[in-house]
């Protein structure tokens, strides 16, 4: 039996901060809306998508001690590739000087989990390394006049190196799910800004992260009870305590960063798992549940026991 588990992790935000008071000045809102709405504080812009996530790939690389040249795959989770062709993976490949196979990942906010989950497929049939990032920069696809939307999205990104082991692994159960009858509700066509039924996206969110965050700590075996510590999709903190108190997960084990990153898409899980590990919160054996959702709509979750 051959599993992974979980070896270097990093993060990378741009350096320009938008408050949400520089938001008011252009946007008819207010800091105290957004705050009381959404949890967001202030968000990161700029940069390009490949240029985070080699950032935040070189970092997890460094944190797992692995030279370039034992690097097995690439998977780079976005929905903001930096040309239509080729993929943004490619130019991370070339920068971080690996010798690999990379492939871009689009399942929008979900994606970092879906990566995740194909990340193990690839070590069940032989791969030995994995750089797993999520990068987006939605900014470049927000519409900064609509307050619906420019609120919310921001740029950034996360990686972590993934590494097999002997015996069944750290991954102890996921779910993976797609509903494209909803795919009218936040979606961009090609060149065009985000647009967002807010109101919908917010209630199916919750319902997704109950039922698919739920079917993986059963597939693992295990009951909410057991879950130490929950990464969810950085979108809203009202979806984080709504999703939580559905779940029976006291709000106290999830991780939040939104306050200080926005909503970054396929880059908001491994930021706020970067923090827990910085921070300390993330301690060995602890069972974390890592839940994403996003547009499509699509929805993944995974729990895996931390081990790194
Ligand atoms: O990765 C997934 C991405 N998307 C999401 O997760 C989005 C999920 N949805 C949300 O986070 C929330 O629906 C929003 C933050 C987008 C909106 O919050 P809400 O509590 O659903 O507000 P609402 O749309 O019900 O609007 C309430 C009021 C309305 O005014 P009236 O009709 O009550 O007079 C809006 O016009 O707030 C108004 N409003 C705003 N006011 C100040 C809407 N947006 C703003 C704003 N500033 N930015």
């Amino acid at each position: 039996m051959r599993g992974a588990q979980i070896t270097g992790w990093g993060a990378a935000l741009p350096e320009k901060v938008v408050t949400n008071h520089d938001l008011s000045t252009t946007l008819d809102t207010t800091h105290d809306w957004i705050v009381e709405r959404t949890g967001i504080h202030e968000r990161r812009v700029g940069g390009s998508t490949s240029g985070l996530a080699i950032e935040a790939g070189r970092l997890a690389m460094e944190k797992a001690g692995w030279e370039p040249s034992t690097v097995d795959l690439v998977i780079l989770a976005t929905t903001t590739p930096d040309q239509q062709v080729p993929a943004s993976a490619s130019t991370v490949q070339n920068e971080l000087g690996l010798t690999c196979g990379a492939f871009d990942l689009n399942a929008v906010c979900s994606g970092f989990a879906y990566s995740l989950i194909t990340a193990h497929g690839f070590i069940q049939v032989g791969l030995s390394r994995i750089l797993v990032i999520g990068a987006d920069t939605l900014s470049r696809i927000t519409d900064w006049d609509d307050r619906g939307t420019a609120i919310l999205f921001a740029d950034g990104a996360g990686a972590v190196a993934l590494e097999a082991v002997e015996g069944p692994g750290e991954l102890l159960g996921w779910d993976l799910g797609s509903d494209g009858s909803l795919r009218h509700i936040l979606d961009a066509d090609i060149g065009g800004y985000l647009n967002m039924d807010g109101k919908e996206v917010f209630r199916r969110a919750v319902r997704v992260m109950v039922s698919s965050g739920k079917a993986a700590i059963e597939r693992a075996g295990l009951t909410p009870d057991d879950v130490d510590l929950v990464i969810p999709h950085q979108a809203n903190i009202r979806i984080i305590e709504s999703a939580c108190n559905k779940l029976g997960i006291p709000l106290d084990k999830a991780v939040s960063v939104l306050h200080r990153t926005g909503n970054t898409s396929a880059a908001s899980i491994p930021l706020a798992l970067a923090d827990a590990a910085d921070s300390g919160r993330l301690q060995p054996g602890a069972i974390v549940l890592l839940v994403g959702f996003g547009a499509g709509m699509t929805w993944a979750s995974a729990v895996i026991r931390w081990n790194p």
